[in-house]
């Protein structure tokens, strides 16, 4: 476990093009590692999340090459082999749980496990639906290691019970080598990557109102794609920006997907200018400039973020609790349970490294209410082995009075190997 020292910085400065979306690195691996050809992907993701789901995919069978430039990966041509081995998702449940519907429908055993944290995450969620097209797959537990006996899958009508993209995608997944017409409903609309990744790679998927259709039987063919920049990574620089009055921040080539841009709007309340330049679309996945300068906030009143506006922000979460101290008048999250399952229990981590800076707040189950206009001193933070809280508090620590020590901050590499490197050019002492 390494350590890392922040200390105050005096501003915020430059520009960056972050690596490629992790969501969208996880779901471009599996269809390409499934589809029949050579798919070229370009500006995939660095952290070791998406890393994962490509040693699935070679496990599974597809031939994955690193050039200088981009990755090859050749496909399968929908006929997945037998790994020799347990499939090791380590740290990720976008790969434990989307590749348990990429492999629902192939007639093999396969054994799903992770590391210690993944083998603690609810895994029932994507059980039963898969259980329900006709899929022998058994839990540990509730959890991982998860076991499934591939075979013939049929459709169902599915209304997702929480919001989560990763059982949209499972099911998604498993629709389209199933028998019949998958429907799917969500109760509140997640991101829809998998949904435009799905058409890149030349499915068919309709959305009547707010059910979409994928029928079963088809097969995918490889794609030429450069994955947009990750709006999650940058997610710690927009809300650095907050924190200097002449920040200055440009952000090129990033994703702009509007399930996903909803914290844009946040730093906007919250005292931000932002410039959304040179946009343009791209296997129906949104990119573009974003520059960021600070401009005084509007808000007289905490920031409410609840409801499906916090399904949006999922991952922005504890960034936006971790400068919420800073802000004018403080920031309330409701509606955030989920919080609480996954790489940590991220509400009670974030409570406790609000604590060692010295900040007020006040916990609930299902979020935190965090006022405004505090002064934070440095802390030891810990980071529970969470990518994201390790980055939140290292931006948190940028306005302390004092030195921070970011325990365990080498789980940034999960999604963001870069990050305490930017950090330091961007964000002067
Ligand atoms: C993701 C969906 C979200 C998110 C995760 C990535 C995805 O998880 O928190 O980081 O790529 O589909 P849930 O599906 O559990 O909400």
């Amino acid at each position: 476990m390494s350590n890392q020292v922040i200390r105050p910085a005096r501003t915020l400065q430059g520009s960056l093009v972050l690596p490629g979306d992790k969501s969208i690195s996880h779901r471009y691996a599996m269809l390409a590692g499934l589809a029949e050809g050579t798919s070229r992907l370009s500006n995939f993701s660095t952290g070791a999340d998406p890393h994962s789901s490509l040693a699935c995919m070679s496990a599974l069978g597809a031939t994955v090459q690193s050039t200088p430039t981009h990755l090859e990966i050749t496909g399968t041509a929908g006929r997945l082999r037998q790994p020799a081995e347990p499939l090791d998702c380590g740290n990720s449940g976008s790969t434990m749980r989307m590749l348990s519907g990429l492999l629902a429908a192939h007639p093999h055993s396969f054994t799903l496990t992770g590391d210690a944290s993944l083998t603690l995450r609810p895994m029932e969620r994507v059980r039963k639906p898969l259980a329900a097209m006709g899929l022998n797959i058994t839990l540990t537990d509730g959890h991982a290691p998860i076991r499934i006996h591939g075979g013939p899958l049929t459709a169902i009508d599915f209304e997702t019970p929480i919001p989560s993209a990763q059982v949209k995608t499972a099911v998604l997944f498993a629709g389209l080598q199933a028998e019949g017409i998958t429907s799917l409903s969500e109760s509140i609309r997640t991101r829809d990557h998998s949904e435009h990744a799905l058409r890149a790679f030349g499915a068919t998927l309709t959305r009547q109102g707010d059910r979409l259709f994928i029928p079963g039987g088809q097969a995918l063919k490889a794609i030429d794609a450069t994955v947009p920049g990750d709006l999650s990574s940058a997610a710690f620089f927009l809300c650095a920006a907050l924190l200097f009055p002449d920040a200055n921040l440009i952000l090129d080539s990033l994703g702009l997907n509007p399930t996903r841009s909803a914290l844009l709007d946040v730093v906007a309340a919250l005292g931000a200018k932002i410039r959304i330049l040179n946009v343009e679309e791209q296997h129906g996945e949104l990119i573009g400039t974003v520059q960021i300068n600070a401009a005084p906030s509007t808000l007289t009143s905490p920031l409410k973020i609840e409801g499906a506006f916090t399904a949006q922000l999922i991952d922005e979460l504890p960034v936006l609790a971790a400068v919420a101290p800073y802000t004018r008048s403080g920031i309330s999250i409701r509606d955030a349970q989920e919080l609480r399952v996954k790489e940590s229990d991220r509400i009670a981590l974030v409570a406790k490294n609000l604590t060692a800076m010295g900040a007020t707040y006040t916990e609930y189950d299902d979020g935190l209410d965090i006022p405004g206009g505090q002064n934070l001193h440095g802390g030891i933070i810990d980071s529970g082995s969470d990518h994201r809280i390790a980055m939140a508090f290292a931006i948190a620590a940028l306005r302390a009075s004092s030195e921070t020590l970011i325990e365990g901050a080498d789980a940034a590499k999960i999604s963001f190997p870069e990050f305490f490197e930017h950090l330091e050019m961007m964000c002067p002492a």
